[in-house]
């Protein structure tokens, strides 16, 4: 089992960074981040972590969806999942707004264009590589992460500031 990692939160200069590929997925460092992310991702009962928010510039994050009191309505993935090293091949024209949070900006949610779905491929820790088709919250999640691994949080992508409301007031809106 990992350990619970520190997340940072936004104005760390980390966060603003590119990260930079994994070359050997099987060192002893990577499989250990790797774990930690995983613990960290559970613990703080995330959805998706990226290593650069427990300030590792690294090509990896963990997507683990699932219903919980911060995003009670998110689709059951029966394992957390990393993500190392991910390529976007293909992605829809349509583009839907959803709310997403973070957990390096606390307290806000902000409502997030994003490609409705996408074609990728990335490496498990197993160095397998693996394609597949997302849309909907988990084409969602992919792109949020994706956009840490590029030094991009999800404010940037909101066009216009009304979309930004607290987690409180998100919570009272979407959990009737
Ligand atoms: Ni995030």
């Amino acid at each position: 089992m990992g350990k619970i990692l520190e997340v940072i939160e936004l104005g760390n200069p980390i966060l603003r960074k590119v990260s930079k590929k994994v070359k050997s997925i099987d060192s002893k460092d990577v499989q250990k981040l790797i774990d930690d992310l995983i613990t960290t991702t559970i613990h703080t009962k995330g959805v998706g972590l990226a290593a650069p928010q427990v300030s590792h510039l690294l090509r990896i994050f963990i997507m683990y969806s699932r219903p919980n009191p911060r995003y009670p309505k998110a689709p059951l993935m029966k394992h957390p999942t990393e993500v190392i090293n991910p390529q976007v091949h293909d992605y829809s024209d349509e583009i839907e707004e959803g709310w997403e949070g973070c957990l390096s900006i606390p307290g806000i949610r902000g409502l997030v264009p994003r490609h409705k779905s996408i074609k990728i491929s990335y490496f498990d820790r197993k160095k397998i590589n693996l394609t597949r088709n997302y849309s909907g919250f988990i084409a969602r999640i992919f792109q949020h992460e994706l956009d840490h691994l590029n030094g991009i949080v999800f404010l940037d992508r909101i066009k216009n500031t009304k979309n930004i409301i607290t987690e409180k007031e998100y919570l009272k809106l979407f959990t009737k």
